[in-house]
């Protein structure tokens, strides 16, 4: 949209009364007639704020640049590349923990209220270790000097840092401090063994060298297997900086969730739809036993390579290669016959209203839905409810501390 579509107010500075937290770690305030979402404040607060962003005839965006009368959740920032027009990497290093849950949650239940319709208490617990420290995977960008940091908010300007209080220590002294030449980005990961993977992008995105930095080591070599993750008591092989839960606790967390929600009985037949290296299927397949079937579907042909591995000593996993996209798995339900429990775990846009109508056509006893989105969680419950399913019960699990993000495990059951 062009800019003419807002009001011309970017620069502009103003004092609002903050109403309530929304969805993307802002709080909605209102001036002369229109929204301004308004980062680094809380709800409650009167602050002023100045926009940083006006193209839009609704609403525009500002930072609050000056608190006035602060929140009783508000805190010193423990990050100083934190704040308004530096690091947009984290949304809520200004607020307690505590806080930060309380916002969360209040995010979860308006997304189901607004895009689902449901009226749902909701919880969002802290996993263990407290909100630093905990980013045991994360993807750097490289400024034109390559030095690395990561980009302002809604700007393609790189911050760069010498720290990133979130991240663990291994992986922020692998990349950060240190100039990276003939790279557009870095990721890193550190595995439970404390190997730390580094792999470059050049600027289109695409993969460079991959090194491992093995604990007491000094110099980093070629990676001669996969990374290793512990979770849900077995041990995972994942790629080096392939999709595992960035927090530590994350994946015990989700495996307890979905366990419990799934319930599977001996004989059972689970489909674990956008299965990454296996991690949902290979901790239900025990539950079902030799008389039963987990079928986990990936897109990813290294992840599916490292699921495959994962779960070669359970006979009744096998893992299928493919997109889950609806008329793909049509195909797979009528070769499969019907689930007993699909438990899917789609990337941030979600499954979508055609694939989540093409689960419940297939009539399984459970839905297990983990969604890092709540807004898409919400969308994809109403697609389900039009299909016949309800929401059961709902978790809910700081996995990303200092930043909005939320992951929530649903159940949804035959209404
Ligand atoms: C959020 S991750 C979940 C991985 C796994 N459940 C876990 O917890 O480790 C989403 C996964 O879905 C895969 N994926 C994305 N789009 C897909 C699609 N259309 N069909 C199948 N898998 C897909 C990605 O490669 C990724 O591994």
């Amino acid at each position: 949209m062009s800019a003419a579509a807002g009001g011309g107010w970017e620069g502009r500075r103003f004092e609002v009364t903050v109403g309530p937290v929304a969805h993307g770690g802002h709080c909605v305030a209102r001036h002369e007639g229109r929204v301004v979402f308004v980062r680094h404040t809380l709800p409650g607060e009167r602050v002023v704020v100045e926009v940083t962003e006006d193209r839009h005839a609704g609403f525009c965006r500002a930072d609050a640049v000056e608190v006035l009368e602060a929140a009783p959740q508000r805190v010193e920032r423990p990050c100083p590349y934190s704040g308004p027009g530096k690091c947009g990497g984290c949304d809520w290093q200004h607020v307690s923990h505590a806080g930060q849950l309380e916002l969360k949650a209040a995010v979860v239940r308006e997304q189901l209220s607004r895009l689902a319709g449901l009226e749902v208490p909701v919880t969002v617990e802290a996993l263990p270790g407290g909100p630093l420290r905990w980013r045991s995977r994360a993807r750097f960008a490289l400024d034109r000097a390559g030095d690395p940091g990561l980009r302002r908010h809604r700007s393609h300007d790189v911050v760069a840092l010498d720290d990133c209080p979130i991240t663990v220590e291994p992986a922020a002294q692998a990349v950060l401090g240190r100039r990276w030449l003939d790279a557009g980005a870095v990721d890193v990961a550190v595995d439970s063994a404390g190997v730390v993977t580094t792999a470059t992008l050049d600027r289109r995105g695409r993969p460079q060298d991959v090194l491992v930095l093995r604990p007491g080591a000094d110099v980093p070599e070629e990676p001669a297997g996969r990374a290793q993750r512990s979770a849900g008591g077995r041990d995972w092989e994942v790629e080096g900086t392939g999709f595992w839960q960035v927090h530590p606790a994350a994946a015990d967390a989700l495996v307890e969730a979905v366990s419990g929600f799934a319930a599977v009985q001996p004989g059972e037949t689970v489909l674990d739809l956008y299965a990454g290296a296996g991690l949902f299927g290979g901790a239900l397949a025990p539950g079902v036993g030799p008389g039963g079937r987990v079928v986990c579907v990936e897109s990813d042909a290294a992840a599916c390579a490292a699921a495959d591995a994962n779960l070669a000593d359970l006979p009744q996993a096998e893992v299928w290669q493919g997109d889950v996209d609806a008329p793909g798995l049509t195909e797979l339900l009528v070769d499969l016959g019907r689930p007993d429990v699909v438990v899917l775990d789609p990337p941030r846009a979600g499954a979508g209203k055609d694939v989540s109508r093409v689960i419940a056509g297939a009539a399984p006893r459970a839905v297990v839905y983990v969604a890092c989105d709540p807004a898409s969680l919400a969308r994809d419950v109403a697609a389900f409810a039009a299909a016949g399913y309800r929401l059961a019960d709902l978790r809910a699990y700081d996995c990303f501390p200092m930043t909005a993000h939320v992951e929530c495990v649903a159940l949804l059951v035959p209404a």
